[in-house]
């Protein structure tokens, strides 16, 4: 992510931007101890949580989850991407970007390579599709599933044979070398010898790329039975599935000429619906619709219908995604189709327009969840209310403008016929425990690490002194959480390094969900502990662990218990059975 500017820049950017100078241009601050708090801009509140620390250049709001540095801060303020937020900083203290550095031209260069690969791969699967012998099962195989040659064509559909080294043997012919091939992903070393054979076989293609149009990763469709059904690319340096969507790169126009995008499950949903002349369907890759996804998304369109498969997946899928999609800013319908089909298959059965009248009748996501509450309960009773109300609330407060939040209320009163204060009572209860505008985790202390875990990384991280003798005793197996162990792992490294482990270093090499939780724990509390107190927390993390360990062996015993038990059972009877057919003789 910080790949696009050398660190020193980096550095000099937020040398130059004291968080709380810039925070306060937006937020009202006032001294409390060695911190500064505010009212959080991120979510409402009429007590100040939202705290920042000069000394530390870091913000948490206790209320909300949401924490970081001053260009986290300046992300979700200005809504930029990281890029764009060190660019707005760099701009206000007067800081000329640097010219690309080596390192990132190396890496554009080496994206570069990979995206060639992956077009003369393209090729070559088009080619075998269209002109190898093998390539007829696939184009049949596209045919039974009522595809036309058009939308192949559109979708660049291709044929990976179902030989060991097709496509490897190809693209050496080509000139790229195997660490190169590897680090596409098209081919993969085998794990005893030398050999190498390719990712893809005997599949039918879809190649998936950006919004540009370039080829950043493949899908492949079994058209037989093996296992698994669909195949992606593994992540490479191009490849980021939760920021990738199946057919934007053929849809983002019209998804900006509507204003609004279809989203699918499957690849042959998308296609189908794309040949069908809905043309503004996008597809997650196989696993849930991320986060990363939607920002995509919200480049063309606010809106979206969300159209997943009416099975149980499907239903959690859009759940999900209802609330990606709420929490960052859109406006949500749902059409969940009829008669068990997903869209290809509905399509297929009743056609365009058939597939039109339903996405007309596509409800506001809070309507679907209550349609979907109405049938799991009953109305009529209190309890089913309150269970209705109590599935249907969390969606709810992931608006994040309180107005149109709030303007849910009266409709849902009626609707469930309760009063208004009860549900604004319970919304208030959910929007504070709800995620942060960034969708990452709670980050409620009690939730995540125990006191005494915090108490000890905090002890690591502030007081040096203790930590030379505390950091070969602590064992990275006592952490409750794995982002104890994480943070860990840093603080040695860094330890070792002898570079000084201070807060931005930490911060830096953090993944992104583990950073507000960091914050959390580092802006929690005034610290300066003695030596004796931290080994008690050791002793304490040690307990809780072989506690835990404890327990599992237990239940272990008591499993082996239950089994002997059944078995012995088990033999009991086989004798009776036997003694039986004896004295029967
Ligand atoms: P489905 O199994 O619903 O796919 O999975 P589909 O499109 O309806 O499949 P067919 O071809 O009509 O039988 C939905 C999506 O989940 C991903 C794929 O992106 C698929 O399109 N998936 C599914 C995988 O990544 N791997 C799998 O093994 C199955
Ligand atoms: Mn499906």
């Amino acid at each position: 992510m910080s790949g696009y500017f050398p660190r020193e820049f980096l550095t000099k950017v937020r040398g130059a931007s004291d968080i709380v100078e810039i925070v306060s241009s937006y937020v009202k601050l006032r001294h409390q101890g060695k911190n500064e708090v505010g009212l959080c801009p991120f979510h409402s509140e009429k007590t100040p949580s939202f705290t920042v620390s000069r000394e530390k250049q870091l913000f948490h709001c206790f209320g909300c989850g949401a924490g970081g540095d001053v260009v986290k801060f300046i992300m979700l303020i200005e809504n930029l991407s990281f890029y764009e937020a060190v660019k707005f900083l760099a701009e206000r203290c007067g800081l000329r970007l640097p010219a690309p550095s080596k390192s990132t031209d190396q890496r554009d260069r080496r994206k570069e390579q990979l995206l060639k690969v992956n077009e003369l791969a393209l090729r070559h699967f088009v080619r075998n599709l269209n002109q190898e012998s093998e390539g007829r099962k696939g184009l049949n195989y596209m045919r039974e599933r009522g595809l036309s040659r058009k939308t192949a064509e559109s979708f660049q559909l291709g044929y990976a044979r179902s030989q060991w080294d097709d496509l490897y043997r190809f693209l050496l012919q080509q000139g790229f070398k195997e660490p190169t091939l590897v680090d596409s992903g098209l081919v993969a070393k085998s794990s005893q010898g030398e050999g190498y054979y390719d990712f893809f076989r005997g599949r039918l293609i879809f190649p998936i790329c950006n919004s540009a149009g370039r080829v950043i990763g493949f899908g492949g469709r079994t058209i037989g039975e093996e296992e698994p059904k669909y195949l992606n690319s593994p992540e490479t340096i191009l490849f980021n599935k939760s920021w990738s969507l199946f057919g934007i790169n053929l849809a983002h126009q019209e998804i900006r000429r509507k204003n609004r995008a279809l989203l699918v499950e499957g690849y042959f949903d998308l296609m189908t619906l794309y040949q069908a002349g809905f043309a503004n369907a996008v597809a997650p890759l196989g696993s849930s619709f991320t986060e990363g996804q939607a920002k995509m998304l919200s480049r063309y369109t606010k809106n979206v219908v969300i159209n997943f498969d009416p099975d149980e997946g499907g239903r959690r899928a859009t759940h999900r995604a209802i609330t990606t999609l709420l929490t960052q800013g859109f406006r949500v319908q749902v059409k969940s189709l009829p008669e068990g089909l997903d869209p290809d298959a509905f399509v297929q059965k009743h056609g365009p327009q058939g597939f039109k009248e339903q996405l007309d009748k596509a409800l506001p996501a809070i309507d679907y969840l209550m349609e979907e509450a109405k049938q799991m309960v009953d109305l009529s009773h209190p309890q089913g209310k309150v269970a209705a109300l109590s599935f249907v609330i969390p969606f709810l407060a992931c608006i994040g403008n309180q107005m149109e939040r709030v303007s849910y209320v009266g409709y849902l009163a009626e609707r469930f016929q309760v009063e208004d204060r009860a549900i604004l009572e319970e919304l208030r209860r959910a929007v504070r425990g709800r995620k942060s505008s960034l969708g990452e985790e709670i980050t409620s202390l009690k939730a995540s690490l125990k006191e005494a875990e915090v108490r000890l990384l905090q002890i690591l991280i502030c007081q040096p002194e203790v930590r030379e003798e505390l950091l070969p005793l602590v064992d990275p197996h006592c952490f409750s959480q794995p982002i104890g162990e994480r943070l860990l792992a840093i603080i040695r490294e860094l330890h070792q390094e002898g570079k000084g482990v201070t807060f931005d270093q930490i911060f830096d090499q953090l993944e992104e969900g583990d950073k507000s939780r960091f914050t959390h724990i580092a802006l929690g509390d005034n610290f300066s502990w003695t030596k004796g107190f931290a080994l008690e927390c050791l002793n304490t993390m040690k307990r809780d662990f072989l506690d835990k360990e404890i327990r599992k062996v237990q239940q272990e015993i008591e499993q082996a218990e239950t089994d002997k038990a059944a078995e012995l059972d088990r033999l009991l009877r086989a004798k009776l059975r036997l003694l039986q057919q004896r004295d029967a003789l």
